[in-house]
């Protein structure tokens, strides 16, 4: 009904609206003033994850782009190997799963048949499971050894939105808590990631209120029939789900790709006055990253691209080859997909709204999909 949307046009808008307090409430009581992590309701003690040698994610839809972003920080922080899979292909290739494995199963629902299967099969090779999950007391925690759960309240739109937003909240503070456990790089750039990651949900509050252009872009684009997503590093998987969104919601062809890859093939794609998104990395760390996905920009409106860039405030090199600049504040790396994410939601879902679509419901999908 109308009163359960808040005034809101669909269930959608009031979950991307919501983000900031799901991401505030899924932070709550898990970082102390000192800057250390309290996950006591994690049930894997410190010994175990000490042991650890291997971090194994699986998860379907919108939740497995969250676990190729962790992947990234996993990584970066711990130095722990992490994999990636979608949870559908995980049981039927025999991965090579052991004591020393953490699988972690990523689910808004708790209920998604593919991402139960992996994690059995998980337990079965005697890996620890670990769920993220928005749904108390559902399957996929049940099942699981261990639970953190994201408190972004109950998500009703099929497009996942604030669940994904605060999965990547989740998966921060695993990585994070591993660090602290295991003593790896506890130092000051781990620090300063808490500090920036216990402050996020501002700048997704910012990011928020300047989305107004966005949605005018988005309605002038409802006649196109194709829509590209570039991104690099963590930038790439937030491609992935900008182009998931418009999809699911605005049933266009909407690909994602790493920018590198372009060469390779998807820039034989670019057509006169294509939309094409592109994800750019923070110009400060990773400099030479962000030097590339300039030339990259450069290269697809050489062949005609319309070019909607999202970056950093402050990033200046970016100006001139923009036809469209979506500004995002400043994060550290790692953190960027969390505040990079939330333009191309909305985008997507202005879209299919001007296109007449049912963004809440989006044809031939389900929220939750409880068969494999
Ligand atoms: C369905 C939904 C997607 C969701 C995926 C995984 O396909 O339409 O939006 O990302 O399931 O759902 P889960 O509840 O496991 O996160």
């Amino acid at each position: 009904s109308a009163a359960e949307k808040d005034g809101y046009a669909s269930f959608m808008l009031k979950e991307i609206a919501e983000q900031p307090k799901a991401v505030a409430d899924t932070l709550l009581g898990r970082i102390d003033p000192s800057g250390s992590l309290t996950l006591d309701e994690l049930r894997i003690t410190p010994a175990d994850l000490r042991q650890i040698d291997k971090v194994v994610i699986v998860a379907c839809g919108t939740a497995f782009h969250a676990g190729l972003i962790a992947k990234y920080a996993i990584e970066h922080w711990t130095r722990i190997p992490c994999e990636v899979e979608l949870a559908s292909e995980f049981r039927y290739r025999d991965p090579i799963l052991g004591g020393r494995s953490l699988v972690i199963a990523i689910s808004q629902s708790g209920e998604t048949m593919d991402t139960l299967m992996a994690l059995r099969h998980a337990r079965e090779q005697g890996s620890k499971v670990l769920a993220i999950c928005n749904t108390n007391g559902s399957t996929i925690p049940r099942e699981s050894d261990a639970v953190l759960y994201t408190h972004a309240g109950p998500e009703v739109a099929v497009a996942s939105t604030k669940a994904f937003l605060t999965q990547l909240v989740a998966c921060y503070l695993v990585a994070l808590y591993l660090c602290q456990v295991r003593g790896t790089k506890w130092g000051d750039e781990i620090q300063a990631v808490i500090k920036d990651l216990s402050k996020i949900s501002e700048e997704v509050e910012r990011v928020l209120e300047t989305m107004e252009p966005v949605r005018a872009l988005a309605r002038t684009l409802a006649g196109k029939d194709t829509v590209l997503f570039l991104g690099r590093h963590v930038g790439y998987p937030v491609a992935l789900e900008g182009a998931l969104k418009l999809k699911e919601l605005a049933y266009m062809h909407a690909e994602g790709f790493a920018a590198g890859e372009l060469k390779h093939g998807p820039i034989a794609l670019v057509e006169e006055d294509m939309p094409v998104v592109v994800v750019v990395p923070s110009p400060r760390n990773r400099s030479l990253l962000h030097d590339k996905i300039v030339s990259n920009i450069q290269e697809i409106r050489a062949r005609g691209a319309r070019t909607i860039v999202i970056a950093e405030e402050g990033d200046e090199a970016v100006v001139p080859y923009a036809d469209h600049l979506i500004r995002i504040p400043a994060t550290p790396t790692l953190l960027q997909p969390v505040v990079a994410t939330v333009p191309l939601q909305v985008f997507a879902c202005e879209l299919a709204a001007a296109r007449g679509n049912e963004v809440d419901q989006p044809r031939n999908l389900a929220k939750s999909v409880t068969v494999e």
